[in-house]
């Protein structure tokens, strides 16, 4: 080989490494750009895929399967390998990508229609009504198929037959307070008797169960308290809620669902019934806990008429017996007790009131000046502002009450006159009412700059005499027939009623 070839195969194998190297280099950009090129097709191609249906996971298939409500039909579709099966819990709303493929998890639905759950149906199914009480069954999502119960408000997809998520807005608590009141036996005057009854009544049973047991004695399963108006029914019903609850240290505290009557009674046919039944599995829920529980029926003689009595709609003769299987039901009423306050006992349905029923009776009376006293004694206190010592002002107060004054005149069927006075009417919640007229005449005389001395005899007299007069409390009414009631005295009938001044 000559030098001139040499030096040319060298130039050559030169040239051929300075080409290979920059064939490589071409190679990597063509590379480049050919991933770009796909990139920006898969992403034009993504842009053209038609939009995304979403549908209701409602269960798992085999394998990749998946039933899915999806645009009013039930469907079963494929799973995307990137999602994971066993994380998708029924009910979630999922997005559903081309071919219907179900490719994302999106969670539960937050939206929707709200329905009542009337009634669970073994595990995981239950009864919904919706606002019209249509009913449906439905499944109940994971997250409350365990903790939904009677009463609570759902967000369900009706379409879908699933109910998701439990609505703080239970209806339960629309007829019931689950509060505990704020009224203690010390606000309550001159019912010291009637206050040692309902606490052996309720509150011996649930602090001494055991001695219960061994005597072998069924605590009372409700109790009635009865009397005229304003003269503290209410209020000891409360306290005795009051202090249940305040027994937190052994563990008792109660629940006290206050069913407000008016709200119980729907004219829709058996709803009435229904609510029972609702706010009765709603104590038994409360009471599995282990807590005493108090039903208390205000004005129970609205709900609670005798059957056939026509005074109402004929509704209490289906209401009446709802009420009567609860309380003698099967069904375990342990730690639930019912307390009922009616003006009206004579209208309440008698079988309510038969033995292992509200079978304890307490008669909420009339103040009697004692009584009066005590009741004085609670709302006008040292602390208020008074000219005169608290005692004499008191003592005004209950005399003025007190003394004679004629309120209406009574003829009786056989021709006599009976004369009722303003004290044979006297309540506690007249006593109340005149503390707060007699402020208010002090806060006059201080803001007239007559006197900034406080309650006077003088404010305590005249408040008598106004709310004597004005009393909304005092029977009111020209019937004859009323007044036989009010005053039952004679058993004698009032034929005719005059009311005096
Ligand atoms: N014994 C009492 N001690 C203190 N306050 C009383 C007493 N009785 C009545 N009151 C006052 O009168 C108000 C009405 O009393 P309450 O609601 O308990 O009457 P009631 O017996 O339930 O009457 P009704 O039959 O009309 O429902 C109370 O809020 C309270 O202010
Ligand atoms: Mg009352």
């Amino acid at each position: 080989m000559s030098n001139a070839d040499t030096t040319d195969a060298v130039a050559l194998q030169r040239e051929i490494r300075t080409l290979s190297s920059r064939n490589s280099k071409l190679s990597q950009l063509l590379k480049a750009s050919r991933d770009k090129l796909k990139d920006l097709s898969a992403q034009i191609d993504a842009l053209a895929e038609p939009a995304s249906t979403y549908g209701i996971y409602l269960a798992g298939g085999v394998g990749r399967d998946a039933e899915v409500f999806t645009s009013g039909r039930l469907m079963r579709l494929k799973v995307s390998p990137n999602l994971n099966t066993e994380e998708l819990a029924p009910g979630a709303l999922v997005r559903l990508g081309d071919g219907s493929i179900v490719v994302e998890d999106c969670g539960f639905p937050d939206t929707g229609e709200l329905g009542m759950l009337t009634e669970r149906i073994g595990q995981g199914r239950a009864l919904v009504a919706n606002s019209t009480g249509e009913e449906r069954l439905v499944r109940l999502a994971e997250p409350i198929a365990t903790s939904a119960r009677a009463g609570d408000t759902l967000l369900v997809d009706t379409k879908a037959g699933l109910a998701y998520e439990r609505i703080p807005k239970t209806e339960v608590s629309q007829l019931s307070l689950e509060e505990v009141p704020n009224v203690t036996y010390a606000d309550i005057g001159g019912l010291d008797e009637q206050i040692d009854q309902i606490r052996d009544a309720v509150e011996l049973p649930f602090s001494h169960p055991d001695l219960y047991r061994d005597y072998q004695l069924n605590p009372p399963k409700g109790v009635l308290l009865y009397g005229p108006p304003g003269c503290g029914k209410t209020l000891i019903a409360k306290a005795v809620a009051n202090s249940l609850s305040q027994r937190v240290g052994d563990g008792s505290a109660s629940y006290f669902l206050n069913v407000k009557g008016p709200e119980l009674l729907n004219k829709f046919v058996g709803e009435t019934e229904r609510r029972i039944r609702l706010i009765f599995e709603r104590a038994r829920e409360l009471a599995g806990e282990g807590r005493p529980v108090i039903i208390f029926f205000d004005e129970m003689e609205s709900i609670f008429r005798t059957r056939g009595s026509g005074v109402s709609s004929d509704m209490e003769t289906t209401v009446v017996p709802q009420l009567l299987t609860e309380l003698d039901g099967v069904e375990n009423l342990a730690n639930v007790i019912i307390i009922g306050a009616t003006n009206r006992e004579e209208l309440i349905d008698p079988a309510l009131l038969r033995p292992g029923r509200l079978d304890v009776k307490i008669r909420v009376q009339r103040p009697t000046r004692e009584g009066a006293r005590d009741i004085f004694q609670r709302y006008l206190t040292d602390d208020v502002p008074h000219a005169e010592p608290v005692a004499d002002l008191i003592e005004v107060g209950v005399e003025k009450l007190f003394a004679p004054r004629a309120f209406v005149e009574l003829t009786l069927v056989d021709g006599e006159i009976e004369i009722l006075d303003y004290s044979d009417f006297v309540s506690g919640a007249m006593v109340a009412n005149i503390v707060d007229r007699a402020k208010k005449l002090a806060i006059k005389d201080h803001l007239a700059g007559i006197s900034e001395a406080g309650v006077s005899r003088q404010h305590i007299a005249e408040a008598v005499l106004a709310e004597q007069n004005e009393s909304e409390d005092l029977p009111n009414t020209a019937n004859p027939d009323e007044w036989s009631r009010i005053t039952g005295r004679h058993g004698k009938r009032v034929v005719q009623a005059q009311v005096i001044g």
